[in-house]
């Protein structure tokens, strides 16, 4: 039997906002509230744009500055590079599909041109939340399906611009700036 949700897609909405209205994050009370609203295509399908060459990032809301929540939508095969959260918090709920995410340590800055050292790997599927911040590590998220897409909710806090990328083989880093494909289901005109 499916499970009931406990906040539907407005108070999801409500309930955050009043949550990131403190100044402490605390992150055990998002993740119950993101894992308390269940999964229905009709609350954020308007936001659910997928391009054929890689993942969107859809911009739902910006938490009065305080966080960005984002639909991403995975097209088959589509991936992020190996990055980090800018000093942010990063919560992550599945809404359709499944998503492999695999963390990875730091690299040691003493040591150059060394492979990143992999912490796990594991896969999302729909309805699960799960989060990452800095000091926990690195990470990637792939939709490994040949034949199905796949689309997830992130929430950032604070809102970030820019972070940091990281090549697997070497672990050398770069900034890359982060850019929204639509904004409250508006798509946004490439600059
Ligand atoms: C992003 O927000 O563009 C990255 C998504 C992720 O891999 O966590």
């Amino acid at each position: 039997m499916a499970c009931s949700s406990e906040y539907t897609w407005q108070e999801l909405l409500s309930t955050l906002t009043e949550l990131f209205s403190y100044e402490e994050v605390d992150a055990d009370k998002v993740i119950k509230v993101m894992s308390g609203y269940k999964s229905d295509p009709r609350d954020w399908a308007q936001y659910a744009m997928f391009d054929p060459h890689r993942y969107t990032r859809n911009l739902v809301d910006r938490g009065n500055g305080r966080f960005n929540l984002i639909v991403l939508c995975w097209g088959e095969g589509h991936g992020s590079s190996i990055h980090d959260h800018a000093n942010s918090h990063c919560f992550m709920k599945m809404l359709q599909g499944s998503l492999k995410e695999t963390q990875y340590h730091w690299p040691n800055n003493n040591k150059r041109n060394i492979p990143l050292d992999e912490k796990f790997a594991t896969h999302h599927n729909i309805d699960d939340v799960t989060y990452i911040n800095d000091s926990i590590g690195l990470h990637r998220v792939e939709n490994s399906s040949h034949t199905e897409g796949a689309i997830s909710l992130h929430l950032y806090s604070p809102p970030f611009q820019m972070c940091q990328t990281f090549d697997e083989r070497t672990g050398h880093q770069r900034s890359c700036k982060v850019i929204f494909h639509s904004e409250k289901g508006l798509k946004c005109i490439p600059i």
